[in-house]
């Protein structure tokens, strides 16, 4: 058989055939209507595939709204938690992309026993509802390494500090149990999306430089890893485009060029934003996680990453301005 192309398809076949190939391919993507989500539905939709957004709105639809026009896109309001509800939604899928989840260890920690439900029971009422032969992709985290020396590999063992990474890790073990699925350890993203986290470091970062012209940043030399938002949405498609050509079922998900400590992305930003900033010695961060990754596994399979730290913090520090939050108690 004829070597696959980086993005996976067969010497010969064009873009317009393999999209028009694709809308026999129906992608269910649980929580599609939040950060991740709502950049990868408009590359499914855009590569062809049939899309069905999965997803209890506990952010709004406001990030999916303009998908509704669009012929091959379909939403359900479903709470993962209701077993069977959400078994009539994934019954027909090809392919799977789970993002659904309370995302993050502030939330995990405000509701313990929610985040359970949703990121564990619920992804087991997944496993239950799917047909063997769909392709399950599992938005992970890098989050599960925790606090490591050394470069984390796909091998490294884990060790998740938060009940966040406690929820994802097992879940990540169930679905990598089940088989035909690919468990994806994303780095931490960034950048400007239709529901923008504000929660995550860069962002939080650049918000706080652009909004209040003042930062104060704890436990300065942690090492964290960074992925653009787009380029996640772009690595789900990669690994589709290529299932039957894997030879793994978990891949880091980022770029080596991407590790910095905290000291280094507040550097980044004075480059561009002038800003006060006070490194705490005293306190701490309850975000304990202190890791590099390493993520050679993915680059020989061809996925390359394509917005670096440089343009992501330009699109940042361009883009913030824009958003507006109000004090809801404000009356001025
Ligand atoms: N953003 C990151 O840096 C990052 C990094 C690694 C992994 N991930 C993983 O990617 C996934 C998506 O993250 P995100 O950043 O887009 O978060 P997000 O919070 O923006 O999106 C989560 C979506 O899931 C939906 N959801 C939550 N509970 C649900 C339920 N019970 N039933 C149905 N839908 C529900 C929400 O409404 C939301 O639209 C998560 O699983 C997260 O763990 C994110």
């Amino acid at each position: 058989m004829a070597n696959p192309a980086a993005d996976g398809r067969l010497p010969g076949v064009t873009d317009a055939a393999q999209r028009a190939q694709n809308a026999d391919q129906l992608v269910v993507v649980t929580g599609g209507a939040g950060y991740i989500g709502s950049m990868l539905i408009p590359r499914l939709l855009d590569q062809g595939y049939r899309v069905r957004c999965v997803d209890n709105l506990m952010y709004g639809g406001q990030a999916i709204l303009h998908h509704f026009l669009h012929p091959r896109f379909s939403f359900a309001e479903v709470d993962i938690t209701d077993g069977p509800a959400l078994r009539r939604q994934v019954q027909d899928a090809d392919s799977v992309v789970h993002l659904a989840a309370l995302v993050g260890y502030p939330l995990c920690k405000k509701m313990p026993r929610r985040a359970v439900e949703v990121n564990v029971d619920g992804t087991q009422n997944l496993l239950d509802a799917l047909r063997p032969q769909t392709r399950l992709l599992y938005g992970s985290t890098g989050s599960n390494y925790g606090e490591v020396e050394g470069i984390c590999t796909e091998d490294t063992p884990l060790n998740p500090l938060s009940l966040y990474g406690e929820t994802k890790t097992k879940a990540e073990g169930m679905c990598r149990a089940r088989g035909n699925c690919v468990a994806m350890r994303f780095a931490t993203a960034f950048g400007l999306a239709p529901r923008i986290r504000l929660d995550l470091m860069i962002n939080d970062f650049a918000w706080q430089a652009v909004h209040n012209r003042y930062l104060v940043v704890y436990e300065r030399r942690f090492r964290r890893t960074f992925i653009h938002v787009s380029d996640i949405a772009r690595a789900f498609l990669h690994m589709i485009d290529r299932w039957d050509h894997l030879q793994h079922d978990i891949y880091n998900v980022g770029h080596d060029s991407m590790n910095y400590t905290k000291e280094d992305i507040v550097g980044l930003l004075k480059q561009r934003l002038d800003f006060l900033v006070h490194f705490a010695e005293i306190g701490s961060d309850d975000d304990k996680r202190d890791y590099a990754v390493d993520y050679s596994r993915i680059r020989a399979s061809g996925y390359e990453i394509t917005v670096d730290i440089d343009r992501g913090l330009g699109e940042l520090v361009a883009g913030l301005p824009l958003l507006r939050i109000r004090n809801p108690y404000s009356n001025v």
